[in-house]
């Protein structure tokens, strides 16, 4: 099915499997696209024109997920290192040991070492800052763009991150949220274009919920040795 743009309403939908993308306009134009993308090799969409995120929208990795959600929250890891880009595969293996020896836990190391190996291709990164964090409550609840240039996150249990488009200083009217397991990348405060983005992303609100979520994060690094 065809979908025409609605007035006043952008749709990015250059690429086939496009599932939706569509956002308020604005008469400034600002970079206001979030564009789905069927294959990993695509996540270089970001430096299109016109797009604040794309999200990869990867084979389902239920088996993984169904074993993370399984586990119990003294088994998920924690952490958060700045990793040459090329040891991303073994630096996994060794941040998964204290995790349960079933095959998942390969899967996951794949899983994430093939995201890690793409953005850090994407962005020119020599090295990442990784961060695999447990998440109980309602961190970053605020909507808000990071302070980076570009930001990958990916949940791998619970409830994937919420974005919508708004003006400085507003809260998005429509938030959509990402599936677990589906990656985005996110333009950043320091992106090296201008216009900039009007995404804005948060955290879900889970407190009270009983939910614990695992969230994976990377940033590309230039030099370690400016990060403090
Ligand atoms: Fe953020």
């Amino acid at each position: 099915m065809h979908l025409q743009p609605k007035q006043g309403v952008q749709q990015i939908q250059d690429l086939p499997g496009m599932m939706r993308g569509e956002f308020r306009g604005f008469a400034t134009s600002p970079v206001a696209g979030v564009r789905f993308v069927e294959r990993l090799d695509a996540l270089g969409a970001i430096h299109t024109p016109d797009c604040a995120a794309v999200i990869w929208l990867r084979p389902d990795e239920a088996p993984l997920y169904q074993w993370l959600a399984n586990l119990s929250a003294v088994h998920l890891p924690q952490i958060r290192e700045i990793l040459r880009s090329d040891t991303i595969r073994s630096a996994m293996k060794r941040i998964v040991a204290d995790m349960p020896d079933d095959p998942e836990r390969a899967m996951f190391v794949q899983s994430i070492s093939v995201l890690a190996e793409k953005f850090a291709d994407v962005m020119r990164a020599p090295w990442l800052r990784l961060r695999l964090e447990v998440v109980t409550g309602d961190a970053c609840r605020k909507f808000h763009v990071d302070n980076v240039t570009a930001r990958l996150v990916c949940t791998y249990r619970g409830t994937g991150t919420q974005y919508g488009l708004a003006p400085r200083g507003a809260e998005p009217e429509v938030v959509d949220t990402v599936p677990t397991g589906q990656p985005i990348v996110l333009r950043g405060m320091r992106w090296p274009t201008t216009p900039p983005s009007l995404l804005k992303h948060r955290s879900p609100p889970i407190a009270g919920t009983g939910e614990t979520r695992l969230l994976l994060v990377l940033d590309p690094i230039l030099d370690p040795e400016d990060e403090v």
